[in-house]
């Protein structure tokens, strides 16, 4: 009979339930996950990109390719309060960008911080609203909202007009959130030379300080999945 004070041998023992490495009670631990969950839900991750990262995750699907994976590594451990900036490219359409931004929002989520996910030209156009004399909300409150957040995904960078103003915007809020050391992930259909020539000095010289510019070289998923 195992009594309070003695030890059980460690293989009769269950696994100590832990968050980030400290152990807490399984109703802490409850919690968190249904947190993590929630955080996830309303980070705005496309419904599609979602569904697929969740059955990649269960071990359902497998992902076509190991460099995609690979990839996702590469920007998942650089995430760490050292505001990485990374642009995900590729020419083509269809490389798993959009999804591979997502795995990497839900494994923010998990670590406890916040995401937002929002193609570039929705920010844009929710700014230039906030202009109007009858507007709810104006420019500032906007740009607080999305400095906020430790990982900051913008989808569709190349999917706007390119003005000079929806440069400075763009500019200063990513470069603020580089400075404060928040993680951003912006992707575009460009290759790499290309996005850096028109994301600007300011921000490619910061993403050579922390993150970079991953291509994926490699033909659309889509096609793969109608074969
Ligand atoms: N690693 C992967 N393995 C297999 N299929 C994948 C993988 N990543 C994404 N997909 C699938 O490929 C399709 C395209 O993915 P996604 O939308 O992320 O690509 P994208 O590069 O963002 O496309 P676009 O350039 O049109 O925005 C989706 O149907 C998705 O489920
Ligand atoms: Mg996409």
């Amino acid at each position: 009979m195992t009594t309070a004070h003695q030890q059980r041998p460690a293989a009769e023992r269950p696994a100590p339930f832990t968050i980030r490495g400290k152990e807490v009670s399984e109703c802490e631990w409850e919690q968190e996950r249904r947190n993590a969950a929630e955080r996830f839900k309303k980070s705005g991750c496309p419904a599609r990109a979602v569904d697929w990262v969740k059955a990649w995750q269960r071990g359902t699907i497998k992902s076509a390719r190991d460099d995609w994976a690979n990839h996702l590594e590469s920007v998942q451990s650089a995430f760490c309060g050292t505001g990485a900036t990374f642009a995900l490219v590729s020419e083509g359409r269809g490389t798993g960008k959009t999804t591979l931004a997502t795995a990497a929002a839900r494994h923010v989520c998990e670590q406890g911080a916040s995401v937002i996910f929002q193609r570039a030209a929705f920010l844009l156009s929710r700014i230039r609203a906030s202009f109007q004399r009858e507007a709810r909300e104006n420019e500032h409150a906007i740009i607080r909202e999305f400095l906020k957040p430790r990982l900051l995904i913008l989808d569709e960078m190349g999917e706007r007009k390119e003005s000079e103003w929806e440069g400075h915007v763009l500019s200063n809020l990513l470069c603020a959130r580089h400075d404060d050391a928040r993680d951003s992930i912006l992707i575009a259909n460009h290759d790499a030379a290309t996005f850096t020539a028109t994301v600007g000095e300011s921000i490619a010289d910061r993403m050579r300080e922390a993150g970079g510019v991953i291509e994926f070289r490699w033909p659309s998923f889509r096609a793969r999945s109608r074969e």
